[in-house]
């Protein structure tokens, strides 16, 4: 399973990337309002994101009509190579995701929670899906039982191109791993619980020791 990181800020990003192990980001409206982001300002911060990734970058599109997000996504993909499109699920975002695809412009269909939904998206031509999970726990159901529907039902078919699924709206170590055990292709992951990924007690518990019996070392 490959990591992305799901936010749009760059000092995030860039921390992530030095790390080694991503391999794309997921900004959203959301995410990048939370970083004081204006509209003049979208798509350079879209290209400075591409800069600095390498890898796919999900940039959305707020239209709301198929012609309208045809052509706001040619604008997007635009901006730079590793541009993928983002687009919540709808009858018009469907049709948009056809067009945009026969053009060879990736789509990441998002605001995913069912199998129905992740089916037409791949059908319409998405290159990626994203069902959320914590999202649907929040409302007292199971994020990870829908998610494994969904995974299970995505990879029953071929769907004529590649087509891979990023587990969003992750929370928490607990949710990559189960995203992984199920064979998810990607968890799109915020920063905080990314840093938590690389924790476990029993890591710093050995660390703290290692640390201890390194100064009896140094004082023996
Ligand atoms: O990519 C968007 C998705 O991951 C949203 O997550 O935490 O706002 O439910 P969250």
């Amino acid at each position: 399973m490959k990591f992305f990181l799901d936010t749009a800020d760059l000092d995030e990003i860039e921390e992530a990337a030095s790390w080694g192990a991503l391999a794309g980001v997921t900004t959203n409206p959301t995410l990048y309002s939370r970083i004081g982001g204006k509209i003049d300002g979208f798509h350079d911060h879209i290209a400075r994101i591409c800069d600095v990734v390498d890898g796919p970058v999900s940039a959305e599109s707020v239209a709301m009509t198929r012609d309208d997000i045809v052509r706001d996504g040619r604008i997007l993909a635009s901006i730079a190579p590793n541009v993928v499109v983002k687009l919540p699920i709808g009858v018009e975002s469907l049709a948009a995701t056809k067009t945009l695809a026969e053009d060879g412009v990736a789509v990441n269909m998002t605001l995913v929670f069912s199998a129905p939904q992740a089916l037409l998206a791949a059908r319409a031509g998405a290159r990626y899906i994203s069902p959320f999970v914590g999202r649907v726990d929040d409302i007292g159901s199971d994020g990870v039982a829908s998610l494994e529907e969904i995974v299970r039902c995505i990879h029953n078919y071929d769907f004529g191109h590649e087509c891979e699924i990023i587990a969003a709206s992750i929370r928490s170590p607990y949710h990559v791993t189960a995203a992984a055990l199920m064979g998810a292709d990607i968890a799109t992951v915020p920063f905080g619980a990314l840093k938590n990924c690389v924790k476990h007690p029993l890591t710093a518990e050995g660390l703290a020791k290692f640390e201890a019996d390194w100064e009896k070392v140094k004082n023996a």
